[in-house]
């Protein structure tokens, strides 16, 4: 993997979880330190992150179903953007699921995220207009 990138590990959940939260653009939904211990049981070589000394510089969290895999939570601090922390993430997590023999990765970016509209197209991700997503939350 690309230096500078590392695994995100348990201990970086509760850092991870405010950086989100303080980065529009990053839909938390449910997600708690609870669910994320789960997801990176899950997903041990995909969940990634790039940090200084003082702060989260990035991350990006994989998911892979056994068919398809997604990308959630791709972000950059905003006093890092623009300076190819994106892309390398980007890839990172590409590289980690090529190594899982993944066919084909999807992710969601909600309509009026311009900014992660453009950066996917120029890192050569297609915009699918023949899928419409439905959601069910079976708890309701
Ligand atoms: C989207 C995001 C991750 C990009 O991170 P970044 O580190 O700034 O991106 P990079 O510096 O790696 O940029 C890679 C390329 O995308 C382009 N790009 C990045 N942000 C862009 C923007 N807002 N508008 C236009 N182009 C942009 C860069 O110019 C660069 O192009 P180049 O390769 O031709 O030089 C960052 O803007 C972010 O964290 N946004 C908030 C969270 C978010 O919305 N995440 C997506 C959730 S689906």
């Amino acid at each position: 993997m690309d230096s500078g990138i590392e695994l995100a590990k348990k201990s970086d959940i509760p850092l991870m979880l405010e950086f989100w939260r303080n980065t529009p653009g990053i839909e938390l939904g449910g997600d708690d330190a609870e669910s994320l211990v789960l997801f990176m049981q899950k997903n041990p070589s995909t969940c990634l992150i790039i940090r200084n000394e003082e702060e989260i510089i990035g991350t990006v969290l994989g998911g892979y179903d056994g068919r398809r895999a997604f990308i959630y939570h791709l972000a950059v601090h905003h006093a890092f953007r623009g300076k190819g922390y994106g892309k390398k993430l980007l890839d990172g997590v590409i590289t980690q699921f090529e190594a899982l023999k993944v066919e084909k990765i999807h992710l969601f970016v909600i309509n009026d995220n311009h900014a992660a509209i453009t950066f996917y197209a120029k890192q050569g991700w297609v915009k699918r207009q023949d899928i419409t997503v439905f959601s069910f939350n079976p708890k309701k």
